[in-house]
């Protein structure tokens, strides 16, 4: 068979060429990384786990009429997706201080926000996706006020969507990061949540024990990232169809 074309490799995921004009091929790979990739590891699993995740919020998301690049799921590893020119911002949004902004004004992690509070970083992995203003971001030409607004609705969307999925299975979202993506129909351009959604890109914490079921497990060396990653998929009843048949073979007449 011939080889796929590979559009694009990041950290945790791979492009290739998708099947029809306007569609990719997303793979994701078991790869860890943390700091801009100061830490590395692999990780058995997160990619059949993310693929999984991903494909299960961007589904629903879908479903109550947040548009997404996902399309569907291919195999245990990859997902049909939407080609989108990828907006260089990562969206993030919080509900509960933590991580950075939490080290940044010295709030202590778990301090509940008085309301959704979104930022933007400018993804420049050289530069470690600083932290930017919406001015910067209109005035270098990322995005347009029009696009902002809409961002902003689409993040909005996405946290009241996934707080309330999470909270069902007994999870606190505390923050996630999204990526936009432009797409072109007609003479009309969309803006759609692209990327993933999964919990490298949020941080899930147990509400009854405050444990950690996202990446700051890896982060922080708190015991096992596929363990975790599995907990949040077994809740929301995701689980990746590997378990082992141990039943007998039975004969088809
Ligand atoms: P932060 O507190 O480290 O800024 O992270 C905020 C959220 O964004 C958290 O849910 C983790 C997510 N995130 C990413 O998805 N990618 C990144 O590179 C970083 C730094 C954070």
């Amino acid at each position: 068979m011939a080889r796929r074309k590979k559009i694009y490799e990041g950290k945790a995921k791979i492009l290739y060429e998708g099947p029809e004009p306007g569609t990719l091929v997303q793979y994701f790979k078991d790869d860890a990384t943390a700091f801009n990739a100061e830490k590395k590891a692999t990780v058995d699993g997160k990619g059949v786990l993310n693929n999984r995740l991903s494909e299960f919020f961007m589904t629903g998301l879908n479903m109550i009429g947040v548009p997404t690049h996902f399309i569907r799921r291919i195999n245990m590893r990859e997902q049909l997706i939407r080609s989108v020119e990828i907006i260089p911002l990562e969206v993030i949004v919080r509900n509960v201080a933590a991580g950075s902004m939490a080290k940044r004004l010295g709030l202590e992690e778990g301090t509940q926000l008085p309301r959704p509070i979104i930022e933007f970083s400018y993804k420049d992995d050289a530069l470690g996706d600083p932290l930017v203003p919406e001015e910067y971001i209109i005035a270098f030409g990322w995005a347009s006020q029009q696009d902002m607004d809409d961002i902003v609705a689409l993040a909005l969307r996405v946290n009241d969507y996934l707080s309330g999925v999470m909270y069902g299975v007994g999870i606190r979202l505390v923050d996630f990061k999204i990526e936009i993506g432009r797409v072109y129909e007609g003479d009309f351009m969309r803006l759609i949540v692209a990327d993933e959604i999964s919990p490298d890109s949020c941080r899930l914490w147990d509400i009854a024990t405050g444990q950690k079921l996202d990446k700051d497990v890896f982060r922080r060396d708190l015991g096992s990232l596929t363990d975790a990653y599995t907990e949040v998929a077994r809740r929301l009843g995701v689980m990746p169809a590997n378990t082992p048949n141990t039943s007998k073979p039975t004969l088809i007449n």
